[in-house]
């Protein structure tokens, strides 16, 4: 059983380091692939190079886990919208149809996500089995963001009107969680060994409907993953206090803490949960000193219990390699 999966699983307290976005743009041999491969998605879709990119992490850091290289909007691509990312805009998708969303089926959705799971199966044979290989999707909220092309800039109240106006919403949200699970399944069914849940707009949710568009929709989700045995991390960033509901209802393996919440009311409030990260990534462009003093205050903060070192969010495409490097080392050392 993969590292990962047995602190999961048992709860137990043996070092494990890994990084949100550790496979991406900081790495120069990431960068030379994707000046070669204009279009993203297609790049997701390339099972032999997505696996290359899977594991230039992993040879550089002797990571415990592999993130697969892949992204949450390919579950919307799967879906029937198009996705493209402008750069210095973000993501784009085209608009969505609830006729053309309703019509999918679980095959046609698998079949369009085929690369990504033979990616799976060409990472898994090449990763040492004490290595975690992590599947992972958006969550229903955040991936709603997305395919509604919602601006965030917008006050948050607004935003909660936009979604409200939509026709069966909660219809769509169901749907929406049903490929979600098949997604889940297909990946772990190609090698992977856990699942991370991002959320990672939860915090543009207002409070009165967090339960509706967070806690329930993550819960289905981790219901179904319990249910087929599948350890699973959520990251529902942004919620700050609400961080303790949530794991109360929704009850995961393992939740990644974000860069707001404070480390010691986590270790204080999150209880019966593996946690994870809770580092802010911008002190990884800050100097030596500093990055390891805030690094020690979460290593020394989460000793006693399982925890699992990571970010508060995903690595910074400025992070320096060699950086990154150094703040691994400080951990391994401790
Ligand atoms: O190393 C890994 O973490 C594995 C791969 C991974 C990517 N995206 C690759 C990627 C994972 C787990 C994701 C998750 C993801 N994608 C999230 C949730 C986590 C988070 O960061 O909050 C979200 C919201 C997305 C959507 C997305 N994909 C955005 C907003 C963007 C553009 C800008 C950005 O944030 O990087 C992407 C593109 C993307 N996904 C890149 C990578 C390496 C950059 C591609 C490039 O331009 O070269």
């Amino acid at each position: 059983m993969s590292n990962l999966k047995k602190i999961l699983k048992n709860k137990n307290s043996c070092k494990s380091v890994w990084f949100m976005r550790q496979a991406g743009r900081y790495l120069p041999e990431f960068r030379k692939i994707r000046s070669n491969n204009p279009n993203f998605i297609e790049l997701c879709l390339n099972s032999e190079l997505s696996s290359e990119i899977t594991l230039q992490p992993i040879k550089r850091f002797d990571l415990d886990s592999a993130i697969i290289f892949s992204d949450i909007l390919m579950t919307p691509y799967a879906l029937g919208q198009e996705v493209n990312f402008i750069k210095g805009q973000g993501p784009k998708l085209s608009d969505f149809i609830i006729e053309k969303f309703l019509d999918n089926t679980e095959k046609n959705f698998s079949q369009k996500l085929n690369q990504v799971y033979k990616a799976i199966e060409k990472t898994r044979k090449k990763l040492p089995k004490e290595k975690s290989l992590i599947a992972f999707v958006g969550a229903p909220w955040t991936l709603l963001i997305y395919m509604f092309n919602i601006n965030k800039e917008k006050k948050k109240s607004e935003i909660n009107k936009i979604i409200d106006k939509k026709n069966n919403i909660k219809n769509i949200l169901d749907k929406l969680i049903n490929f979600l699970c098949v997604h889940i399944k297909n990946q772990i069914e190609a090698g992977a060994d856990v699942v991370q849940v991002f959320d990672s707009w939860a915090g543009l949710i207002e409070k009165n409907n967090l339960k509706d568009f967070c806690y329930i929709p993550n819960k289905k989700i981790i219901d179904f993953c319990k249910k087929s045995h599948i350890p699973s991390i959520c990251f529902p960033k942004g919620i700050g206090k609400n961080y303790k509901e949530f794991n109360k209802i929704v009850k995961p393996e393992g939740i990644n803490l974000d860069y707001e919440i404070d480390p010691l009311w986590a270790k204080n409030h999150l209880r019966q949960v593996v946690l994870q990260g809770g580092l802010d990534p911008r002190n990884l462009l800050k100097d030596e000193a500093k990055l390891l003093g805030e690094a020690d205050r979460y290593i020394q903060i989460f000793k006693e219990i399982p925890y699992v070192f990571n970010l508060g969010h995903g690595l910074l495409p400025e992070t320096d390699p060699d950086t990154l490097e150094k703040l691994i080392k400080f951990y391994r050392k401790i």
